[in-house]
């Protein structure tokens, strides 16, 4: 079987693969332009994502900013006619000014989550590019295309769907994942019919992308089986030359077995996934001191005097220091990643 195309407005995406953004520093120009070589498309994190940037601790925004765009045109450079986005977070301070430079520096899509990106669409008025956000709930997806519906006069370009097998942060309570986990299909089919309501309504298609626990093959059929258009991988993406994270993180995926995973309490006001480390059980019973805030998020979701550890610290260092002194996030399926391979060897795997 060989898959349809991936097909977002004037967008064509030979595979069907958009590989997931991950912070901090996973997935830079490397990875993101091998995926978008391809013929996936590949996403750059904005998350910290300026870190390598000599004046990064000096003026933290403007570093970020200008990574936005040195990565971006690096990670076309690889892939010259590839598709390549990016994924911001709702909850990064400055939210606004990073969707107006990704804009502008001619992404051609932004996925946006880790809360509702209700005003996207007026950030990027009068652009070509494509805007997804990234929904976890049939009750999510409604308020949102109903919102943009209404106040925007558009819908969604595509929509991302993350089930509770995805890695870093997840969009369900805690006492909510085991449910979630056993009646995913059945949402992303509920999810699926509310974005046939809204295409027809626009006269547009909407595809709609499964992200969350995809590995294989198998996986993906079973998705456009749901009547997905397409997956998010992220986690097996980690186990490349190409990924960007340094040969620690990496490390750490390729050492994880089953039961290294577990549950955080993520500053952000929601559970992550991340791989169990040493200040992974720290944050269970202590509070870690913050050496330096770098308003990575916005002022109403972070309370720096309360907060148990700062998670711009905690992702900075698992690819700047140790890794056990760091939030190792990663997908549930982390146990499978063996080996470190090749981009091209895991789409040729997966399109074969
Ligand atoms: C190391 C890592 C970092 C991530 N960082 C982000 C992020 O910054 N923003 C985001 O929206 N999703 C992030 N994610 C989620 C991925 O983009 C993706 O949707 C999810 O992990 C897909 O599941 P999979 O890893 O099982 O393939 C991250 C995932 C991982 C593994």
């Amino acid at each position: 079987m060989s898959f349809n195309p991936l097909k977002i407005g004037e967008l064509t995406a030979k595979i069907p693969i958009i590989q997931g953004g991950m912070g901090v520093g996973v997935s830079l120009h490397r990875l993101a332009g091998a995926v978008a070589k391809k013929g996936g498309i590949g996403i750059l994190s904005t998350a910290q994502i300026g870190y390598q940037r000599s004046d990064f601790e000096q003026d933290t925004m403007r570093e970020n900013l200008l990574a936005i765009k040195e990565q971006f045109e690096k990670a076309k450079r690889i892939a010259k006619n590839g598709i390549i986005g990016f994924n911001v977070m709702v909850a990064q301070f400055g939210y606004e000014r990073i969707i107006k430079c990704c804009t502008e520096v001619g992404a051609d899509v932004i996925i946006s989550g880790a809360g509702l990106p209700v005003n996207l669409p007026e950030l990027v008025r009068g652009s070509k590019i494509k805007i997804a956000p990234i929904l976890s709930s049939s009750k999510g997806t409604k308020v949102l295309l109903k919102t943009w519906a209404k106040r925007y006069h558009r819908t969604a370009d595509f929509v991302v769907i993350e089930g509770p097998l995805a890695g870093g942060h997840l969009g369900f309570k805690y006492e909510e994942i085991k449910t979630a986990t056993d009646n995913m299909d059945e949402e992303v089919k509920r999810i699926v019919e509310i974005t046939y309501e809204y295409a027809n309504l626009f006269n547009i298609d909407i595809p709609v992308i499964f992200a969350g626990g995809v590995y294989t093959k198998g996986d993906i059929k079973h998705y456009l089986s749901l009547g997905c258009s397409g997956v998010q991988m992220a986690t097996r993406f980690v186990g490349t030359v190409e990924c960007d994270a340094p040969e620690d993180f990496k490390n750490r995926y390729l050492n994880a077995s089953i039961n290294d995973v577990e549950i955080i309490k993520s500053p952000v006001g929601m559970p992550g996934r991340a791989i169990k480390n040493h200040f992974s059980s720290m944050i269970k019973t202590q509070k870690i001191p913050i050496k330096k805030c770098r308003n990575c998020l916005s002022t109403k979701l972070c309370n720096r005097k309360n907060i148990p550890f700062c998670i711009s610290e905690a992702l900075l260092n698992a690819v700047t220091h140790h890794t056990e002194d760091a939030l190792l996030f990663a997908g549930a399926n982390v146990y499978r990643v063996n080996e470190i391979t090749t981009v091209k060897d895991i789409i040729n795997e997966l399109m074969q």
